[in-house]
């Protein structure tokens, strides 16, 4: 990453994760995918921009915590990938409605497995839950999504960020701390 994380004053512990954040194109074409879904299936549209593919959730750490994530972030030396995403599903009695890719890219799965050992080497306790790479799209759903999914989105992938959630008044915001290069190897 280029210079320090970004953090400004304040809390003395944050909730963050590790995730996949798309540039404007793709969180466009992620929208436009909700909102056809939502139109199908009503329920919580997820905001353009808090789009977003999970890699490793931690949960509450103290702001101390975040110069060990920086450099478990540092030490990874992933290959950039496409991701087409091309599979909606749901989960929890269909209120939450998603979009993943049918074929998970090698390179994502690597990514996943280093970032996790790297997160474990620096002191960081992980969820036990298989990684199962999604983007929630609707929450609270009404219906399940329909038989014929939408156009898949192509994301080319080319770097991973560390994101802060934000809770506000009934809304949370995720703010990027930090982002790192798939350079290849
Ligand atoms: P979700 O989209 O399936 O809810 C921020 O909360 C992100 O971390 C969300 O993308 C959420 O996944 C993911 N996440 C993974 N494990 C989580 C957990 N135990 N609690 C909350 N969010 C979690």
């Amino acid at each position: 990453m280029a210079g320090p994380l970004l953090l400004t004053s304040a809390p003395l512990r944050r909730r963050v994760f590790f995730a996949l954040w798309p540039d404007h194109t793709v969180a466009a074409a992620l929208h436009e995918t909700a909102r056809g879904l939502w139109s199908a299936c009503g329920g919580r549209l997820m905001r353009r921009d808090t789009l977003h593919l999970t890699l490793a959730f931690l949960g509450e750490v103290p702001n101390a915590a975040l110069d060990r994530l920086s450099r478990a972030a540092a030490r990874i030396e992933g290959a950039p990938f496409v991701l087409e995403l091309d599979r909606v599903g749901s989960w929890h009695g269909q209120r939450i409605v998603w979009l993943a890719p049918h074929d998970v890219p090698a390179a994502l799965s690597a990514l996943v497995g280093d970032l996790d050992s790297a997160l474990e080497a620096e002191g960081f306790a992980l969820e036990a839950r298989p990684f199962s790479p999604h983007v929630t799209l609707l929450r609270n759903a009404r219906s399940a999504p329909p038989a014929t999914g939408p156009a898949a989105v192509r994301w080319p992938v080319s770097a991973f960020a560390l994101l802060e959630s934000v809770r506000g008044v009934g809304v949370a915001t995720y703010r990027v701390l930090g982002s790192w290069p798939l350079a290849g190897k």
